[in-house]
């Protein structure tokens, strides 16, 4: 279940404090539970600056990337999580979760951001 925190739009989380004020807020902010991402899955944060995708692997280790693939744009939000990497859902290219470099032969990088969990809750740092 979400939390009391985040409003969803479809599978959607939308943070309104990502947006206050139309700045982006430079500390950690609380943006769901574990539970709210599913094993092996991912969610969707809207800010500012993007849509972040928030990934949980199997061992419950939680990741988030910008949602957009190096290659061509992809939503990796869409993709296969297979321990720590996501295979974007266009054209099969593989992406290490901490770093968000392209596995090779493929090259390229998408953005990463920090994440912490604490409680059971997960936040990440913009
Ligand atoms: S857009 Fe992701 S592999 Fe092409």
């Amino acid at each position: 279940m979400p939390n009391e925190q985040s409003n969803i739009v479809g599978h959607h989380y939308v943070q309104p404090n990502l947006r206050k004020n139309g700045a982006i807020m430079s500390n950690w902010t609380r943006i769901c539970t574990l539970e709210d991402i599913p094993r092996q899955g991912s969610r969707v944060v809207e800010s500012d600056s993007g849509r972040i995708a928030l990934f949980r692997t199997h061992d419950n280790e939680v990741f988030a990337l910008a949602d957009r693939c190096p290659h061509k744009g992809g939503p990796l939000s869409q993709g296969i999580v297979c321990g720590c990497k996501v295979t974007c859902p266009l054209h099969n290219w593989n992406i290490h979760l901490a770093d968000g470099k392209a596995i090779a032969p493929d090259e390229g990088q998408t953005a990463t951001y920090p994440v912490k969990l604490e409680g059971g809750a997960v936040f990440i740092q913009l």
